[in-house]
């Protein structure tokens, strides 16, 4: 199921990232707030504990969730721009990394690195990428994961495509997806239309 989490906070602060002239400092400090207010809405189904406290005034029932059998995972190299909104939220959540890219001529995933903590059936797993495009990389991110035992995952991007998303649903249709903007379309080159450029070049001045 796909959620366009669209408050406006997020609407304001996505608008700004999109202009062509924000810079890295800024364009970081957005992905990490946004990533922040999307995971607020993307966490909503995590399970709690019941505990009891002590008021100053008498014993009340209290909520824990278990953050330690929580995973985030960014794809590489842009996902990593969202990892520290997430984790404000989730402090004590491990994290993993996967790189993938697209091979231009092939158009099919290329891994080059994956490393994740250990997951369990019960681990909830939070996968990162500010751009669900094509799609490639998230459906083969998930498969990966799906190998080592993950049951319940849920994907966190800031920009998708109708392309991405139908992507996504048809090959792993039990993966929640919470997105800032559902955009137009993808142009030729596999980026997203309007979006906002190249989010990994954005983060990290590399062009
Ligand atoms: N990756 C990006 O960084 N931007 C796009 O528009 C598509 C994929």
């Amino acid at each position: 199921m796909l959620y366009v989490v669209d408050h406006p906070l997020i609407k304001h602060k996505l608008t700004i990232m999109r202009k062509i002239d924000t810079g890295p400092k800024e364009f970081r400090e957005l992905l990490r707030e946004i990533t922040l207010l999307i995971s607020y809405e993307a966490t909503r189904h995590i399970e709690l504990y019941e505990i009891e406290v002590e008021t100053p005034l008498e014993k009340a029932k209290g909520y824990c969730i278990n953050d330690k059998d929580i995973v985030i995972v960014p794809i590489l190299r842009a996902g990593l721009g969202m990892v520290d909104g997430i984790l404000e939220l989730l402090p004590n959540a491990s994290v993993g990394h996967i790189g993938i890219y697209r091979d231009p001529e092939t158009l099919k995933a290329v891994d080059y690195y994956f490393k994740l903590p250990k997951i369990t059936n019960n681990s909830e797993v939070f996968v990162l990428d500010p751009m669900l495009a094509t799609g490639v990389s998230a459906v083969d991110a998930i498969s990966k994961i799906k190998r080592v035992g993950a049951k319940r995952i849920t994907f966190i991007s800031l920009i998708s495509s109708p392309e991405g998303v139908k992507a996504l649903e048809d090959t792993h249709p039990d993966v929640d997806i919470y997105t800032a903007s559902l955009d137009r379309q993808l142009n030729n080159h596999g980026y997203i239309l309007p979006g906002l450029g190249d989010a990994g070049d954005r983060l990290f001045r590399t062009k």
